[in-house]
């Protein structure tokens, strides 16, 4: 006998295929230790509903989407930048505050005073905004931290988030992320620092799932990133890039090179840079609250993208600096109406590309037999609204790994 099985719903496995969202209409799911035992047409069901589970729950004819995947976040972080928010209204950029050490420096010295248990909890807090809109994977990275202890506070952090809350949480470690103050025009010394000292020591702690950098003019150079990445791959781990955000540095062709899970941003790619990402199979995660917030001009080559077919995930790049957004259905939309991106495509986005992004797409992104029960019941008419709407929140009930976390279904 199953453990549950959802009835009456409209499922939106997201599997590829000819059908829009690889929709099945009455559909049924069943769930078993954790995982999807059974999805298919309730009609094909192998007997009656009571017969096959111990609990029976009925959708009334909610879509069932797979439980959302923000793929790129820096959550985990102290104090806030709502001043250098005021300060580029008053004409500053973002890329000039940062050369006058504020932007990602100030959030460093803000983490590295706050305490372990402060960053938990102002990270948990955001985090239930995400959870509340049906996410159940994220991604958290450190990179605000910069010296050794730090780093490791951060991603000790994320771990911590991960075994207390109903959350898959992947973590990056992001040490090449800015200079810090005690590596003042020694950026080599600091790579140096961080591929012989801080991440081993990090990823022997168990706290690394992938290496990531932010190669920019403001950033590291193609060069170091090289580095971080030769460094990662000695100890066995994949990779990801900030890449091309703010200037065209051939950073996603690098990326590629290594085999990168997924190289993020991308205003700035070029074609040749798409076509390596095309061909490792390396994701592009597309950040669109970040380019709404720093009033990036430049578009992502989306049609570029689609036409050399690299995969397209988006994220909330949460963050206090270019994105402090906790809204991942605020991000379908806004990759929608700045991007272009179809619903579908946006949908698919935030849970199947996400879950690639993280190297996850076997476990989890899509409604599938074998696949984490992680799934979401929306109060929609069609999977579109989740990109159509601005504010709102159409969550039913959110399901993680087979449990469902809310008493009821929310209307
Ligand atoms: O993804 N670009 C670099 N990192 C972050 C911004 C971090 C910050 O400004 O604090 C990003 O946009
Ligand atoms: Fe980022």
């Amino acid at each position: 006998m199953w453990e549950s099985l959802w009835l009456d719903a409209r499922l939106a496995t997201m599997v590829p295929g000819n059908v829009p969202y690889g929709a099945i209409e009455d559909g049924a799911i069943a769930v078993e230790r954790g995982r999807i035992a059974w999805i298919g047409r309730r009609a094909d069901l192998p007997g009656s509903p009571e017969t096959l589970a111990e609990e029976v729950w009925r959708s009334r004819n909610r879509w069932i989407t797979p439980g959302l995947v923000d793929c790129h976040t820096h959550i985990v972080y102290g104090g806030d930048r709502a001043h250098e928010f005021e300060l580029r209204l008053k004409g500053a950029s973002y890329e000039e505050i940062a050369r006058a050490g504020g932007g990602i420096r100030s959030t460093v010295a803000a983490t590295r005073e706050a305490s372990d248990d402060v960053l938990y909890e102002s990270a948990r807090r955001r985090l239930a905004d995400l959870q509340a809109e049906g996410v159940t994977t994220v991604e958290i990275k450190s990179g605000y931290g910069l010296d050794r202890e730090t780093e490791a506070r951060m991603l000790r952090v994320a771990r911590r988030l991960g075994q207390d809350l109903p959350l898959t949480v992947s973590t990056t470690y992001l040490g090449a992320h800015a200079l810090p103050p005690e590596f003042e025009g020694r950026a080599d010394a600091f790579i140096e620092f961080l591929c012989h000292d801080s991440l081993p020591s990090a990823a022997s702690e168990g706290l690394v799932d992938a290496v990531d950098a932010f190669c920019d003019r403001i950033g590291f150079t193609t060069v170091q990133t090289r580095k971080m990445f030769e460094a990662a791959r000695g100890l066995g781990l994949p990779v990801k890039l900030h890449a091309e955000q703010l200037s065209d540095q051939d950073g996603a062709a690098l990326a590629a090179s290594y085999g990168a899970l997924s190289a993020d941003h991308l205003e700035h790619l070029s074609e040749a840079g798409a076509r390596a990402m095309a061909k490792a199979g390396t994701v592009a995660v597309l950040l669109p609250g970040a380019f709404y917030f720093i009033r990036e001009t430049r578009l992502p080559p989306v049609d570029l993208l689609r036409r050399e077919g690299v995969r397209i995930a988006l994220a909330t790049d949460c963050n206090p600096g270019t994105s402090p957004m906790t809204s991942l259905l605020l991000v379908l939309n806004m990759a929608a109406t700045l991007f272009r991106l179809t619903p579908e495509e946006a949908l698919a986005g935030v849970t199947r590309e996400g879950a690639a992004a993280l190297g996850l797409g076997r476990e989890r992104g899509t409604l599938e037999v074998g696949k984490a029960a992680d799934f979401v019941l929306w109060n929609i008419a069609r999977p579109a609204e989740l990109a159509y709407r601005i504010g709102g929140n159409p969550a039913a009930q959110v399901v993680k790994d087979g449990q469902a976390l809310w008493p009821e279904l929310r209307t």
